[in-house]
């Protein structure tokens, strides 16, 4: 069954683009047959995806408001095994249409306040959008660019465990090398960089959050 992901935050920058684009290149990688849609006007994934060439992995555009279904079914029609969807916030129709389209939605969330008000108030959203669904989408809060050498981080973290959000037991520092992956496009060479997202896609495979594609 294909999977459909979405990363959604209501604060900006956060992540979502750079969490998406290092979750693709990995399935890829382990030959699965991934897309990711880009409805974010300012086309950040459609930009990094400029001068890449991956096996399996294509980036397509989509930021007319109607029809994000008729795009997701296009997609499955050509047999692809997941479909990540990079939003620009949480409150257009796009975005609630991609929350209620995936099985899973993942919220990335720095240490900042901000970012996990932002973090609390877009699960929250998430909670009211999907209220009449008879399958909700799994949702998990992702610890992203942090830093966390800081105290700030265990704060953040106990913030985020107090306010019993569903948080994903893995932590994805902030390194340059997840910086430069705007710049250069595809997936950094740097190994601290490429082991904290082998560490991130463990914890969504731990979790049976994502399929194994190693035997296809
Ligand atoms: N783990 C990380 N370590 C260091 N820098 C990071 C990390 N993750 C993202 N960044 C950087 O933080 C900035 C924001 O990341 P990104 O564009 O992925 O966020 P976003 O949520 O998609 O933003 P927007 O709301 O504008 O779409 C970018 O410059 C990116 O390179
Ligand atoms: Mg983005």
């Amino acid at each position: 069954m294909i999977q459909i992901i979405s990363a959604i935050q209501r604060k900006g920058g956060a992540g979502k683009s750079t969490m998406l684009q290092s979750l693709a290149v990995s399935l890829a990688n382990d030959n699965a047959k991934v897309v990711i849609i880009d409805t974010d006007p300012q086309m950040s994934c459609m930009k990094w995806a400029e001068s890449l060439e991956i096996k399996n992995l294509d980036v397509v555009e989509h930021v007319n408001e109607n029809s994000l279904r008729d795009m997701i079914q296009a997609l499955s029609d050509r047999n692809y095994d997941v479909i990540l969807i990079d939003t620009a916030g949480y409150d257009s129709r796009i975005a609630s249409y991609a929350i209620k389209s995936s099985n899973l939605l993942l919220v990335p969330t720095s240490g900042s306040k901000s970012s996990i008000q932002g973090s609390a108030d877009t699960w929250k959203h998430i909670d009211e959008e999907t209220e009449n669904l008879k399958i909700r989408p799994i949702v998990k809060i992702v610890m992203w660019n942090v830093n966390i050498q800081s105290n700030i981080f265990s704060h953040s973290k106990k913030q985020l465990e107090n306010a019993n959000l569903p948080l994903l037991d893995v932590v994805v520092p902030r390194l340059t090398g997840f910086e430069e992956m705007s710049w250069n496009g595809g997936m950094s060479v740097k190994s601290s960089t490429r082991k904290a997202v082998a560490s991130f896609i463990s914890a969504l495979q731990r979790h049976k959050l994502i399929d194994f594609y190693e035997d296809k």
